[in-house]
């Protein structure tokens, strides 16, 4: 049955002997997410995105793609679906340009049309020509987006695509998701990196040894973790110390070194740096304090193990 939905997966598993590689492993992506699949070395994020492209098979679940079963229904479950696990393989001897015309040769030709424009998007038009075997390996990362995208996509798979990129090249692949994502693609994408799936995404699965520890809005996630700490720096910290404590709902305001730190609601926030301007204060920053998301994802998957909080 065709629906909207990108991805639903209920209660997959996947056993390699005595390692249960994924284990009851749940997903639910909406129609335009950047959705991201958290989780460190080892905890299944490859495995499940090979599940959900019918790659392997499952011991356990199910999987659907716009409704339609990726272990039978293929190639029809495949059908707006694009994306690769771990590192896209290319004909090395073949040029970028090639290995892309091939890709459409085998769509009987449907997205030839656009290969100059891919090359463009992923800024590999200087080097179209060239072997892909002399390709650096952020060459072929963008390459391998651009093969998903020779398919026109409306879902994209992207197994960790920063993986082995140098921050500029790190840079440029997440805005080339975000520029994706704003053509109104569903990117699921898997990272061990917080800070990476913070920028990108609205939604995130944080997966641990193979079971999901949280599901759910990133916005969701700060505030599980409580990151409702704020970090103010301001042309007089005494003054601003005072104001907070008199006249805001700002609770356990501490100065640290010629800053202050204070707990409010994000909508509280607002009020408060208007009050504090009002105030004749200047702010110089102020700053949620990341560090409480960090170690909430760093107890999530690494330390003892916890219940699943959603
Ligand atoms: N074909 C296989 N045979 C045996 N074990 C496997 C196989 N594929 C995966 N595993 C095991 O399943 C677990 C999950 O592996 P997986 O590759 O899915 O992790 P991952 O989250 O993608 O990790 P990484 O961040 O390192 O890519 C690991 O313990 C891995 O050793
Ligand atoms: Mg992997």
């Amino acid at each position: 049955m065709p629906s909207d939905r990108p991805v639903e997966a209920r209660g997959l598993v996947k056993r390699y002997g005595p390692i249960t590689a994924v284990d009851d492993v749940d997903l639910t992506v909406e129609p335009g997410d950047v959705y991201g699949f958290l989780g460190p070395n080892g905890a299944g994020k490859t495995t499940t995105l090979r599940i959900l492209l019918g790659l392997i098979r499952p011991d356990g679940g199910e999987a659907r793609l716009f409704g339609r079963d990726p272990q039978h229904e293929l190639p029809e479950a495949l059908d707006g679906v694009a994306g690769f696990v771990e590192t896209p393989y290319f004909y090395p001897y073949l040029s970028g340009r090639k290995n892309l015309e091939l890709l459409a040769a085998f769509d009987r030709d449907g997205g030839r049309a656009r290969i100059d424009q891919l090359l463009q998007l992923v800024d590999l038009s200087g080097r179209a020509d060239d072997r892909v075997g002399g390709y650096s390996q952020g060459m072929r990362q963008r390459l391998g987006v651009a093969s998903s995208l020779v398919r026109d996509p409306r879902l994209l798979l992207l197994d960790e695509p920063t993986n082995g990129l140098d921050p500029g090249g790190m840079r440029d692949m997440r805005r080339l998701v975000d520029r994706l994502s704003g053509e109104g693609i569903t990117v699921l994408l898997s990272s061990h990196l917080l800070a990476e799936v913070e920028e990108l995404c609205n939604r995130v699965a944080i997966i641990r040894t193979g079971r999901i520890v949280y599901e759910g809005m990133l916005a969701d996630l700060r505030a599980s973790a409580g990151t409702n700490r704020y970090r103010l720096r301001t042309t007089d910290s005494r003054l601003a110390r005072l104001t907070l404590l008199e006249h805001s709902d700002a609770r356990d305001v501490s100065p640290d070194g010629d800053e202050l730190t204070f707990s409010a609601a994000e909508e509280e926030v607002a009020a408060i740096s208007r009050m504090l301007v009002g105030a004749g204060l200047g702010i110089t920053a102020l700053v949620p304090e990341q560090q409480s998301l960090e170690s909430f994802f760093f107890e999530l998957t690494e330390g003892e193990p916890v219940e699943a909080v959603a």
